[in-house]
């Protein structure tokens, strides 16, 4: 499925990765109908490509939008609309259901009423809760997460297979580690730098020193194996990590904004966190996925974690304009 002049949606597609998806699917000349409710998403972060012809935006929000029209006549769905705030599960029960669950039920519902057969799908490394294998093998199993979010995208996943299989249907589903890149507004490296412009002296960090380790990776690059991914599948139903090869802890990344932002002398402050040393219950404490298996397709990632973070730090500061 070579991903040039289809007619692609995009869900989510103002958000941080599904603004810079659509970006990439428009300029290689697809036609993109991106819909968005903007809860998260931003309208600045589609300007790139206002205006231009293969780019249509809907505004409006999947739980209730009337889609069969929207879908009509597209080949492929982007389906990157999400809550993707893990914290938000602690004390709001039902809105991973409603915002992951349910609204991916109703693009699915959309698709297959409209006979699209290709579903691509951003799920988590948090579908693995705490696995005793790491680096995490996507055929690791049983599948525990420990938190309403990872428990959200893995009902997902099982309701995407279960529609490829039932109605003929094709999806690529990516386990991704933690992505890093301009356009984030719900990350560490976000906190961090918003907490950092607020007080130069201290910083805040969740947890216990030296917090949790966890595998990142660049946005541009998770583009790039995502492409390369939905392209060359095979299965009907293919699920691939997508991470970089190596993991840094918190403190580290810590170091790498104060370091970027040219600060002296800031005091971490450790808030202690919860069940041992973790930012929040559900705060998964070691994270590295195996890639070898979009590797063995012809992806690699170029960066390590701690150079993904440092150039994602660098272009949320303005420092670092360079394409990958
Ligand atoms: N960022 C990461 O590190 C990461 C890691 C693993 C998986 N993911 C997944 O990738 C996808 C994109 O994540 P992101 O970090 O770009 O998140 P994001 O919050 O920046 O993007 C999600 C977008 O979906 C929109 N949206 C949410 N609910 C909607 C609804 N009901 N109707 C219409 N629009 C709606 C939001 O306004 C936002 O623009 C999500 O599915 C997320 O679960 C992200």
């Amino acid at each position: 499925m070579k991903l040039q002049n289809k007619r692609i949606v995009v869900t989510g597609c103002a958000g941080f990765i599904g603004s810079h998806l659509t970006e990439r699917l428009v300029n290689a000349d697809n036609v993109v109908i991106g819909i968005d409710n903007f809860t998260a998403g931003k309208r600045e972060f589609l300007a790139p490509i206002e205006g231009k012809k293969n780019f249509e935006l809907v505004e409006g929000d999947l739980l209730s939008l009337d889609l069969d029209e929207i879908f009509r006549g597209s080949e492929i769905v982007f389906h990157f609309a999400a809550n993707p705030e893990i914290r938000v599960g602690i004390t709001d029960t039902r809105i991973h259901l409603n915002q992951n669950v349910i609204v991916t039920y109703h693009v699915l519902e959309g698709a297959r009423k409209q006979g699209i057969k290709n579903i691509v799908f951003p799920s988590t490394s948090t579908v693995y809760g705490e696995p005793e294998v790491i680096p995490t093998p996507e055929n690791y199993g049983p599948l525990l997460p420990i938190s309403l979010y990872g428990a959200s995208k893995l009902g997902c996943e099982a309701l995407i297979s279960a529609y490829c299989h039932t109605f003929d249907m094709r999806s690529v589903i990516y386990r991704f580690a933690n992505v890093v890149g301009p356009r984030s507004t719900h990350n560490v490296l976000h906190d961090f730098l918003k907490k950092l412009e607020k007080d130069h002296k201290h910083l805040e960090i969740l947890g216990s020193p030296p917090g949790t380790k966890k595998s990142y990776i660049h946005v541009s690059e998770c583009i790039d194996a995502m492409i390369l991914g939905a392209e060359r599948a095979q299965s009907s139903v293919e699920i691939f990590n997508i991470g970089s090869k190596d993991s840094i802890t918190v403190h580290q990344i810590a170091d790498i904004v104060v370091e970027e932002l040219g600060l002296a002398d800031v005091v971490y402050l450790w808030t202690g966190g919860v069940k041992g040393g973790r930012g929040w219950v559900g705060d998964v404490k070691e994270m590295l996925l195996s890639i070898r298996k979009i590797e063995d397709l012809g992806w690699s990632p170029r960066l390590s974690s701690s150079q993904a973070v440092r150039k994602a730090v660098r272009e949320m500061i303005g420092k670092d304009e360079t394409k990958l």
